[in-house]
């Protein structure tokens, strides 16, 4: 048992495994035990209660739709930057978006992107950021959807606002384009341009359920997400990304992430990016 205020089991770790795995597809691996009592605490504290035996079984009773998803966002790991692994966006700006205007003429100029498990929106502003850098500002019809499971951390994606250390390794232009710089109570902050805003919608969806989308993408960002997932958990969600892309549609994964004998439905770019084949 680990120690502290709630009393906490093994089977209680078993039993939080499981829910979670249910839940969002999440794997959580036997050295998780301490990540997870210290980020239920929290929980179990705020509502009154002394063991996790007693958490699971609110959980689990189907009452409390709103704590199951407290306990979703407690448990997601949300780690993000702007322009996180740069080389998807130097290949996004000096090769795939320049084929993609030489292949598409003018005749069909629409550009579908999906940032699957944005977190706090680093990634789809980022990704709206080298596109209105590198495409015309007039004839393309531009739409990213940004999606994540984690109300919390969406909410401050939708928010658009950022302490200024968050970008503060943005080159100057960057920051001047792209950013409105806070004062008064909002010293210390930035705002993203509306210009990107414009670009993105933002919604809740756990990658384990329905996509009510409707629409083929051109390209999927999902990365750093399924190193969270078992193979055969990834291998259904990369089935499903396949389905939604256009045929030679591209999917960039995180640094340690690869589909390789995980699904032949992809072939290999290099650095993490891949292409649609089947
Ligand atoms: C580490 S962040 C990655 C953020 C961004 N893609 C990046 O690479 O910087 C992983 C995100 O995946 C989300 N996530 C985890 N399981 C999910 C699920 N089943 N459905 C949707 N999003 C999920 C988490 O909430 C978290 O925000």
């Amino acid at each position: 048992m680990a120690s502290g205020e709630f009393e906490f089991s093994d089977q209680d770790f078993q039993h939080i495994r499981r829910i979670i795995n249910e839940v969002a597809g999440i794997s959580l691996a036997d050295g998780k035990r301490e990540l997870v009592y210290s980020r239920l605490s929290r929980r179990l504290r705020q509502l009154g209660l002394r063991r996790f035996e007693e958490y699971c079984t609110l959980l689990e009773s189907g009452n409390d739709t709103a704590e199951l998803s407290e306990f979703v966002n407690a448990l997601t790991t949300n780690l993000t930057s702007f322009f996180r692994e740069p080389h998807h966006f130097d290949f996004l700006a000096g090769e795939l978006l320049p084929t993609l205007t030489r292949e598409r003429g003018f005749a069909n100029r629409r550009l579908r992107i999906w940032s699957a498990g944005c977190s706090t929106g680093e990634e789809p502003y980022t990704i709206a950021m080298v596109l209105r850098e590198t495409l015309p500002a007039v004839g393309w019809d531009i739409k990213i959807l940004a999606t994540d499971l984690d109300s919390n951390v969406l909410a401050t994606a939708q928010r658009g606002i950022y302490d200024w250390d968050r970008v503060k390794d943005l080159s100057e232009a960057r920051r001047r384009r792209w950013f409105l710089k806070g004062c008064g109570a909002q010293e210390g902050q930035v705002r993203v341009a509306p210009a990107l805003c414009d670009l993105i919608t933002f919604r809740r969806l756990n990658l384990m359920e329905e996509w009510p989308m409707r629409g083929a993408f051109d390209i999927v960002f999902c990365r750093n997400v399924v190193i969270y997932f078992d193979k055969p958990t990834q291998q259904v969600l990369f089935d499903r990304f396949a389905d939604r892309l256009i045929e030679q549609g591209h999917l960039f994964v995180g640094h340690s992430e690869s589909l390789f004998k995980v699904t032949e439905r992809f072939a290999p770019l290099g650095k993490t990016i891949y292409r649609r084949c089947i």
